[in-house]
């Protein structure tokens, strides 16, 4: 048991968390990348990652790693790893679905001996409150005495290269002492930045949800000065300066808060506390004034074009990206999507740009079909709502040149410089 030169991994979910960890190990053990996406599979095998998160040369570079999409591929495996979405419902509840399936999966391969870790973020007690019994249920197994769990977070930061999986310190965790030391051992062989061995993993499931839970609040009270120092007649980003000056103010912007963390994860915890009789406040006062940024954005911008007489009923609106965050194609829960709406409810015509995004992914996500280039002079008001590359290298000038002669310029993201936009957050 626990025998790490007989280690054979299975990875379960191959997205922007499964797929590197996969091409890692993949470099030292024999591993089985699984994922429910056909299509995803195909892509993998022919060395192409849609996700942009390895390089071609590096899903080369994983000699013992394979992909399937069938399950029972996986059978000769003795550590499974689960890496599949945990998102929210409408309800913004956790939907689990994801990880009962996959377990439900794991559960039927496990024979006695093996480990299954799970790295997919949830509350402190959802893996052994909701996953573990699947697989005892599945495989008719018992915990911690025929088989075993271990909690892994991953901390990875999609479309940055330069924090990547092996050069983020990793927490793990594991259901026995002996366990804890073998999932930890495992992770020691491909994280160069070294682990750090949570106690046990509830521990190691609550560190990693208040890493997120602790930047959704402080970019919440950012949005909320912003909010105030627009009123005040201030502008925010000299008052950050200012205040960055100081060794322990933290460097928080405002903005939107999308994409399948940062907005997601602190429901998780909500979740949990409202379930044994905490009523959170100050999580969930985040979470509302972070939803509520792109409904400003659109009131700040109607503003400045009602100042300039420009009617906003049948106004051309440019809204320069779409993914949830900067030079990435990754669009999961995007809050420019509220930007959108809510100029679609005054009637305007919103046009998206955004070089990064696939177009069949936005129409089928959102019902949007970004445009393929940029009109001159057509607009009457452009909104940078991502911080692309691209549009930084555009400038402002090269932005305007999309609108009309007195179009507003809004720059959600403090790309360009202050005086060469009409307004910004
Ligand atoms: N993306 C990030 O930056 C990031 C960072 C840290 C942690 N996380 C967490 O890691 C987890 C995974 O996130 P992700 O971004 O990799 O998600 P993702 O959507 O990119 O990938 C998940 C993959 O799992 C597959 N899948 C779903 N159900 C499956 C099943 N039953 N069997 C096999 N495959 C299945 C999907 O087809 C998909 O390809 C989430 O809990 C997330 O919160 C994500």
């Amino acid at each position: 048991m626990f025998d790490l030169a007989n280690t054979r991994i299975g990875i379960v979910g191959l997205g922007y968390v499964g797929l590197p960890l996969a091409v890692e190990f993949g470099k030292q053990f024999p591993t089985i990348g699984l994922d429910i996406n056909a299509a995803r599979i195909r892509e993998l095998q022919v060395g192409h990652d849609s996700t942009l998160e390895v390089a071609a040369e590096e899903l080369r570079q994983a000699n013992h790693l394979r992909y399937t999409d069938r399950a029972e591929d996986l059978a000769a495996c003795n550590v499974y790893i689960v890496t599949v979405p945990t998102p929210v419902d409408g309800y913004k509840r956790p939907d689990f679905s994801p990880l009962i399936g996959a377990s439900t999966t794991v559960g039927r391969l496990l024979k006695p001996g093996d480990v299954v870790i799970y790295e997919s973020t949830v509350y402190p007690g959802a893996t052994e409150e909701i996953c573990v019994p699947i697989l005892e249920r599945e495989s008719g197994l018992r915990f911690n005495a025929d088989f075993f769990a271990g909690y892994s977070p991953e901390r990875i930061n999609p479309g940055d290269k330069d924090h990547r999986v092996t050069s983020i310190l990793k927490v793990t965790s594991g259901s026995t002492p002996e366990a804890a030391a073998f999932v930890d051992a495992l992770y020691r062989r491909i994280i160069t930045a070294g682990t750090h061995r949570a106690s046990s993993i509830r521990v190691a499931e609550a560190a990693k949800v208040i890493e997120n839970t602790q930047r959704d609040v402080n970019i919440a009270l950012v949005n909320e000065l912003a909010l105030l120092f627009e009123r005040l007649g201030i502008d925010t980003e000299e008052v950050l300066l200012a205040a960055g000056t100081k060794w322990n103010f933290l460097p928080f912007r405002p903005g939107l808060v999308g994409g399948h963390c940062i907005g997601v994860d602190p429901y998780y915890l909500t979740h949990k506390a409202q379930q044994i009789g905490h009523h959170p406040e100050m999580i969930l006062a985040g979470r509302r004034i972070n939803d509520g940024m792109g409904t400003y954005v659109v009131q700040r911008v109607v503003k400045l074009m009602n100042q300039r007489r420009i009617a906003v009923m049948d106004a051309k609106i440019l809204v320069l990206g779409l993914t949830f965050k900067e030079n990435c194609p990754d669009l999961r829960n995007t809050r420019v999507v509220d930007i959108v709406r809510e100029f679609g409810d005054y009637h305007a015509c919103v046009d998206v740009y955004d070089p990064w995004v696939d177009p069949q992914e936005a129409r089928h996500e959102y019902g949007i079909d970004p445009v393929a280039e940029l009109k001159s002079g057509h607009y009457d008001a452009i909104i940078l709502a991502v911080g692309h590359r691209q549009f930084r290298e555009m400038g402002a000038k090269g932005i305007r040149a999309a609108g009309k002669p007195n179009a507003v310029l809004f720059d959600v993201k403090y790309l360009l410089p202050a005086g060469s936009v009409d307004g910004r957050l």
